[in-house]
Parts: C-alpha cells; structure tokens; sequence
C-alpha cells in the first residue's frame, strides 16, 4: 500500500506523514527533504536558481520515481505537486490520495513567517488566490481529512480508520 499526503502549505503533511508511517509500520517520504538530498540545494535555493518551473520539474521527476518504487510506504509531497501538470493523475493512479483539509486562516498563521517557503512572499491574499486555484486538484483526492482543530495524532488516527 502507498499513501500520498496532498494539501497546502502548512496542513502538517509531512508531521501527520511521519506520524502515520510509524502507526502503520511503513518507510516515510517526504517529497520536498528528498528534492534538498538529490540535488544538495535548499527549496529556496533551487526557485532562486532555477525558477518556479525548474523546481516542479524536478519534484515531477523524484514523485514519479518515488510512485513506481516496490512496496508500501507513505509519502508526503508538496502543497504545489498534485496543481502540476498530470500529477494528481500519477498520485491517484499508484497510490491513494488524503487530502488534509484545512482552514485558509491556519494555513496563513502557520506559514507567514516561514522564510524556507518562497511562495510566502506572494502575501496573505496572493496565497488565498494560490489556494482558491488549487483546492479543485486537492479534491480529487481519493480520501479527505477535515482537520480544523485537530491534533496532527487525531488526524492519523482518522486517516487509518478511512484506510481500514
Ligand atoms: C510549495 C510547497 C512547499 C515546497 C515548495 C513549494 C508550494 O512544500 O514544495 O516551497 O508550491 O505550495 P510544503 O507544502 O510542504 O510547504
């Protein structure tokens, strides 16, 4: 069994992720930690370098590698992966996709100060439009969690009951 995590920035994808991959005896991957490793470049770094489309192109790459691995694992990907191009279709196709849903507003308050998110610069209403835009993907998830005020262990709790 694959699980992939999909949501926006700051909806605890890769803590609920971690957290789950130890409940259900499975390796964790988060995504965005496996595109530093690879490339040896912090996120920042890399949008600098090579722009916002360089840096989707390589978590294009490493999501389908990770996707067409052997065995079960959970992976946790970036808020912007499932919005590129056909990715939520590959998600959908070699894994099952949770969608954690979360508020706009504790979304913002997690991620505001967040200087290793170069999408933060866009401002709280250029990141409400960048959520609007991609909320349409993240519904196509298989699985959706409602996460208001939930802890990240109530979450992966819930997760494994949608899976069971
Ligand atoms: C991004 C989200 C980040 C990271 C990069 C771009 C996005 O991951 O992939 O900064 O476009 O929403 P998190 O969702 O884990 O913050």
């Amino acid at each position: 069994m694959k699980v992939t995590l999909i949501g926006f920035m700051g909806c605890g994808k890769s803590t609920v992720g971690e957290l789950l991959s130890k409940k259900l005896n499975l390796p964790f991957i988060d995504l965005d930690s496996l595109i530093v490793e690879r490339t040896g470049r912090e996120i920042p770094q890399i949008f600098k370098e090579l722009g916002e489309e360089g840096f989707r192109e390589i978590e294009r790459e490493l999501l389908r590698e990770v996707l067409k691995r052997e065995g079960s694992l959970v992976l946790s990907v970036g808020g912007g992966a499932p919005a590129y191009r056909d990715n939520i279709e590959v998600i959908n196709k070699h894994s099952t996709s949770i969608f954690l849903n979360t508020p706009f507003e504790s979304l913002w308050e997690r991620i505001f100060k967040d200087k290793n998110r170069p999408l933060v610069k866009l401002g709280r209403e250029g990141l409400k439009e960048l959520y609007l835009k991609r909320l349409p993907y993240y519904k196509r998830a298989n699985l959706e969690v409602e996460c208001r005020d939930k802890s990240p262990e109530e979450i992966a709790e819930e997760i494994i009951l949608k899976l069971s």
